[in-house]
């Protein structure tokens, strides 16, 4: 769930500059990214090619290629255009169990738990420095920082209800622009793919 509210807000805000991003695709995107991840586990499969797989048969392309892309990130996609498959891949970067992080701190934890060698821990420090690249052309477009109090307290205000006070309330009436919930059962945009 951090992943979704972390690629909407960031997308609200970037259409208050260029209105070109699809929230509602944004969010679906953000909600499965790891859709096939339990059966991946299981099998041994890739869970992004495996999840798109399932939402491309289930009629959803778009959420397909959002799924598809959302693990590996190269130079081109970094510094091109800044689509909805390329917020919900960097926030899922910036995830970490439950907990929003910082790219750098999801990397060198990446390092420490995963880093096979000390080629394969290069190879993961240069990630870390694509998405930072990709992180400071998303934030130059924006007025808040990566690690600023209004993208960190997301995790804290998920499940406050409208009227409970909290930068997560304020986020919600200013940017979302759509009630929770709906666009998934089929009223908005991302439902009519088929
Ligand atoms: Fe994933």
């Amino acid at each position: 769930m951090l992943v979704a509210e972390i690629a909407v807000y960031l997308g609200s805000l970037l259409n208050e500059r260029c209105p070109s991003l699809d929230l509602q695709l944004l969010e679906a995107g953000g909600l499965l990214h790891d859709i096939a991840k339990p059966r991946s586990i299981a099998t041994g499969e890739k869970h992004e090619e495996v999840g798109a797989a399932m939402l491309q048969g289930w009629g959803y392309p778009k959420v397909a290629g959002i799924v598809r892309e959302h693990v590996t990130m190269d130079y081109g996609r970094a510094m091109g255009p800044l689509t909805e498959s390329i917020l919900v891949n960097y926030a899922d970067k910036r995830v970490k169990h439950s907990e929003i992080v910082s790219i750098e701190d999801r990397f060198l934890d990446l390092i420490e738990r995963y880093a096979r060698s000390r080629e394969h821990a290069a190879l993961l420090e240069k990630k870390m420095e694509l998405y930072s690249a990709l992180e400071r052309r998303i934030f130059e477009r924006l007025s808040i920082r990566p690690t600023g109090e209004e993208l960190m307290a997301i995790q804290f205000c998920l499940g406050l209800e409208e009227g409970e006070g909290g930068n997560g309330d304020r986020r919600k009436k200013d940017h979302r622009g759509f009630a929770r919930g709906g666009e998934i059962r089929g009223t908005g945009g991302f439902a009519q793919e088929r």
